[in-house]
C-alpha cells in the first residue's frame, strides 16, 4: 500500500521545519522500502498570499483525500491586519473542523539529554512522560455566538461563546481512557467546574464515562488554575490529563516548557476514522523564520506519530525516535537546546543528522 502524504508547509519557520522532516521521510522510502506519495499544497498566509484565502478548496480536498497530513505552522505579522475569517489560523483551525480532526494528542516527554535544557530543575522533570488529551473541535475555539457588536451607548464588545455538547465530551473521553490504558491507567480531567457550567457538564459526563465504561482507569478531576501550577509544581503527577480545546491550547504550551524547548514537541489530531494531521505544537516563530535555526525535531516526532497512528508502521515511529535520541546523544543541537557543551547545529543540519541515524 502508498501511503498518500499531503504536507501542508505553511508560514514562518513552517518551510524549513518541514523541510528537514523530510529529510527523514525520504530516507523511509529510500532505504526502508516506505512506499508514499508525496503532495504539497499552500495553508494559512502563504495560502493567503496565492488565493487570498487562507484554506483554499483545493488544499482541503486534498487533504480530504490523503491518508495522513504533515503541517509545519501557520501565521505572521505580515497578516495580522486582516480581517478574522482571512487570517492565517483560520486555515489551521478550518482545517481541523473539516476533517474532523476532535482528538488532539500532545505527549510532554523529556528526553534525559535534554534535562539541563528545561528552566526546572531536573529532579522535577527527569523522565517526565505525560500525555496531554486536547479536545479540538468544540469550545469558545468554534462557539455561536462571537464577534464584535456595538453597545447601546456605542461601545464596541467582543464576545465568545463557550460551549460543550455532551457528545463531544463523550468522545474525548473514550480516546483519553483508552490512551490511559495503554500507559499507566490514570486520567486528570481537567476543567473550571467551580465557575463554568459548560465545564461542569464536563466532568458530569467524565464521571459518569468512567464509571460506565473505564471502571479500570483511575480518574481524577483538577480546575485549570491549579492543574497549571501543578505542571510547574510536580508534573510527573499526571499520565493523561484530558481536557477542552482553550484550556488544552495553553496547558500543553506550559508542558512544553517542562521539556526544554516547545520546539521538541509533536502533536497528532485525530479524526473518528484514525485519520490525522500531525504537527509540531509550536507556531509559525516569525522572529527567527528564514534563518535556519528553528528546531525540527517536534515536526520529525510528528512524523513518528504519524508513522503509528495513521499509515500503521510502529516499527518505522520507533526507527526515527530512537534515531531523535541518538542524535541528542551525539551532542548535536539547535540554539533553542543549546547548553554548554553540546554542538550548535542548523535546521538542516539536524534533519539531515536524524535522516541519517534511523535504523529499523
Ligand atoms: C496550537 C496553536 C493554535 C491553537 C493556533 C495557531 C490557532 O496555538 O495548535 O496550539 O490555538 O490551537
Ligand atoms: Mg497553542
Amino acid at each position: 500500500m502508498t501511503a498518500k502524504i499531503l504536507v501542508l508547509a505553511g508560514d514562518g519557520i513552517g518551510p524549513e521545519i518541514v523541510s528537514a522532516t523530510l529529510m527523514v521521510l525520504d530516507r523511509l522510502v529510500r532505504d526502508f522500502g516506505f512506499a508514499a506519495e508525496i503532495e504539497h499544497a499552500p495553508v494559512g498566509g502563504a495560502a493567503v498570499d496565492v488565493s487570498g484565502r487562507p484554506l483554499p478548496d483545493e488544499t482541503l480536498r486534498l487533504a480530504h483525500a490523503a491518508d495522513a497530513v504533515l503541517l509545519g505552522a501557520v501565521g505572521g505579522p505580515k497578516w495580522d491586519a486582516l480581517a478574522p475569517e482571512l487570517r492565517p489560523e483560520k486555515g489551521l483551525l478550518g482545517l481541523r473542523a473539516g476533517l474532523d480532526l476532535f482528538a488532539n494528542l500532545r505527549p510532554a516527554l523529556l528526553y534525559p539529554q535534554l534535562a539541563a535544557a528545561s528552566t526546572l530543575r531536573a529532579e522535577v522533570v527527569a523522565d517526565l512522560d505525560l500525555m496531554i488529551v486536547r479536545e479540538l473541535t468544540g469550545d469558545i475555539y468554534f462557539g455561536q455566538p462571537r464577534g464584535v457588536r456595538v453597545l447601546d451607548n456605542g461601545e464596541r464588545q467582543g464576545y465568545n461563546t463557550m460551549v460543550y455538547s455532551e457528545s463531544e465530551i463523550l468522545r474525548i473521553g473514550r480516546v483519553a481512557f483508552e490512551t490511559a490504558r495503554r500507559r499507566q491507567s490514570r486520567v486528570c480531567s481537567v476543567d473550571k467546574a467551580n465557575v463554568l457550567e459548560a465545564t461542569r457538564l464536563w466532568r458530569e459526563v467524565m464521571t459518569a464515562l468512567q464509571q460506565s465504561e473505564y471502571p479500570d482507569i483511575e480518574l481524577s478531576h483538577m480546575y485549570v488554575d491549579n492543574a497549571a501550577m501543578q505542571l510547574v509544581r510536580a508534573p510527573k503527577q499526571f499520565d493523561v490529563m484530558v481536557t477542552s480545546n482553550m484550556f488544552g491550547d495553553i496547558l500543553s504550551d506550559c508542558a512544553a516548557m517542562l521539556t526544554g524547548s516547545i520546539g521538541m514537541l509533536p502533536s497528532a489530531s485525530l479524526n473518528a476514522k484514525g485519520r490525522g494531521m500531525y504537527e509540531p505544537i509550536h507556531g509559525s516563530a516569525p522572529d527567527i523564520a528564514g534563518r535556519g535555526i528553528a528546531n525540527p525535531l517536534g515536526t520529525i516526532l510528528s512524523l513518528a506519530m504519524m508513522m503509528r497512528h495513521s499509515l500503521g508502521r510502529p516499527d518505522l515511529a520507533g526507527g526515527v525516535e530512537a534515531a531523535v535520541r541518538k542524535v541528542l546523544d551525539q551532542g548535536l543541537r539547535t540554539a533553542d537546546i543549546h547548553t554548554a557543551g553540546t554542538q550548535r547545529v542548523g535546521t538542516a543540519e539536524m534533519g539531515a543528522a536524524v535522516a541519517a541515524a534511523v535504523t529499523i
